[in-house]
């Protein structure tokens, strides 16, 4: 059986073993309910790095006062099975009191990248990935980790933040895995009943939508985003949080995709907010 962690003194001595031991570490933060999305940053990890860390703690200080914190799934049985079956070495599941005693006041913070998409609609999000993020950095010491493109800007601030505060990590991003009828995979999934389900597939096909439009040669960000708007629009369940284009590099709306572009969108399908995406530089024939 894979061995869960639970302090954060434990998790340094199998570190320091590792590292006398010369080996390379990797990374694979996560909030647990793991799916095939996270079985492919652990196989990522597995290839680039002599030991793997799945992290599985589900970080109270991301979530705003009326999302989904006391909901959010959570199941360390079928976690551990699929980190051991991907070949992960440990689990390191810190509790909540031990990462954030009484008196915590210390934040990692950041201002361009996070004024855009999620960081509008949850204002204070950005700020506890950062932070815990910044922790578990500290703690297992990774050469290298590893995040899904799925959460596109949250893969973007980590990258500036490992910048600009001088932290020696490599940071990879892995491209979206997906369902076999498109829904990008995600824990928030099992919210969903029968119906929303189906109805969650607005997002996919909008993506489909956009990044085909962006093939064909329009580079309009209004008429993609507005088309896309469309098409999810006509799916009942779903409400629009926002869909917009932004340069890959700096956040940044943009009216032209003539750089390096993200279009990302969140939907309500119901009560459950979805995200999704596709960056140009991945979609065959895109002005580049
Ligand atoms: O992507 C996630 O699951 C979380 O935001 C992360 C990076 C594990 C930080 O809690």
């Amino acid at each position: 059986m894979i061995k869960i962690i639970k302090t954060v003194a434990q998790m340094r001595e199998i570190i320091k073993e590792w590292r006398r031991e010369g080996q390379t570490i990797g990374l694979v933060p996560t909030m647990g309910y793991l799916h095939e999305g996270h079985a492919s940053l652990i196989d990522a990890s597995k290839r680039d790095n002599g030991r793997t860390v799945v992290s599985d703690f589900v970080n109270p200080i991301q979530f705003g006062p009326t999302e989904d914190l006391e909901s959010y799934p959570r199941d360390m049985d079928r976690d551990s099975a699929l980190a051991e079956e991907h070949g992960a070495d440990v689990i390191f599941a810190p509790q909540a009191e031990e990462m954030y005693r009484p008196g915590f006041s210390s934040f990692v913070d950041m201002t361009v990248l996070t004024q855009e998409l999620c960081g509008l609609s949850r204002p204070t999000h950005f700020r506890g990935v950062c932070t815990v993020v910044s922790k578990l950095f500290n703690i297992v010491t990774p050469d290298r980790a590893y995040f899904g493109k799925k959460d596109a800007q949250q893969l973007a601030v980590i990258k500036h933040m490992v910048s600009d505060l001088n932290m020696d990590i490599e940071i990879i991003g892995c491209p979206i895995v997906r369902e076999s009828d498109g829904l990008a995979k995600s824990s928030r999934n099992t919210y969903l009943n029968g119906e929303e389900r189906q109805a969650a597939l607005a997002l996919s096909k909008a993506v489909g939508l956009g990044s085909d439009m962006v093939s064909k040669g329009e580079t309009s960000c209004k008429k993609i985003i507005e088309a896309m708007k469309e098409l999810i629009e006509a799916e009942p369940l779903a409400r629009i949080d926002y869909v917009k284009i932004v340069d890959e590099a700096d956040m940044q709306q943009i009216e032209t995709i003539d750089r390096p572009a993200l279009c990302a969108m969140a939907v309500y399908i119901g009560k459950t907010r979805l995200i999704d995406n596709f960056f140009t530089s991945d979609v065959k024939g895109a002005q580049k």
